[in-house]
């Protein structure tokens, strides 16, 4: 491959990518190719070789002779990569609690209190920023990268309702006031009732997308 094609591929790899996580491109729905290298004036190859990228990467899944088509995943799936969430979250948390960056959760909590009406842009950044919060606080580099990926997945099946963005700020808030307490039992304790309520959530919107 050469250095040019090379760049193209990785350019259309975060146009795709961008506009799935973005929920621009409809879960399970099928990505249309020749489009997609109409639209950028350019070959199909760095296009499929953007889409082989992203179905190693687990967003995208390549139906043989089929296409490429936007991940779906079933109640089992979701509940395992949650599974995995929770892992990397509960032993950052428990592991890197005094490593937390305090400053940040501190203003974090402020725009939180002040969102009012949810909004679901920007609960997704400041749900977002407060896990990673979390992660980085591991400063070890292939967790952040391996729990990058993992969320990535989430965003796929994560598309909550007015009521449960309320019960999560709620649930945010609570969180960081243990962290800033300084009190780790209990931001542990809140941590695991979030992720489960998450999980649960998730496994209801799948249930509404199916019916
Ligand atoms: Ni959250």
């Amino acid at each position: 491959m050469s250095i040019i094609t090379k760049s193209i591929t990785e350019q259309i790899y975060n146009i795709i990518k961008e506009r799935i996580l973005l929920q621009e491109y409809k879960v399970g729905s099928k990505i249309d190719m020749n489009e997609i290298a109409r639209e950028n004036e350019i070959s199909i190859m760095p296009v499929r070789d953007a889409l082989k990228k992203l179905s190693n990467q687990g967003l995208v899944e390549n139906k043989s002779r089929v296409g490429f088509f936007v991940r779906s995943f079933n109640e089992r799936e979701t509940k395992n990569i949650m599974e995995v969430r929770r892992m990397y979250e509960i032993y950052c948390l428990d592991k890197h609690f005094a490593n937390i960056n305090k400053e940040k959760m501190e203003s974090l909590y402020e725009e939180i209190k002040c969102m009012g009406e949810p909004d679901r842009k920007e609960f997704d950044r400041l749900d977002a920023e407060f896990h990673d919060l979390l992660i980085k606080a591991s400063e070890n580099e292939f967790l952040i990268k391996n729990y990058g990926q993992i969320k990535d997945l989430i965003v796929l099946f994560k598309h909550l309702d007015r009521e449960r963005i309320r019960l999560a700020n709620k649930e945010h808030c609570q969180l960081i006031e243990a962290i800033l307490e300084g009190d780790k039992d209990k931001a542990i304790q809140k941590l695991e009732e979030h992720i489960t309520n998450v999980t649960y959530s998730a496994g209801e919107t799948l249930k509404k997308i199916k019916a």
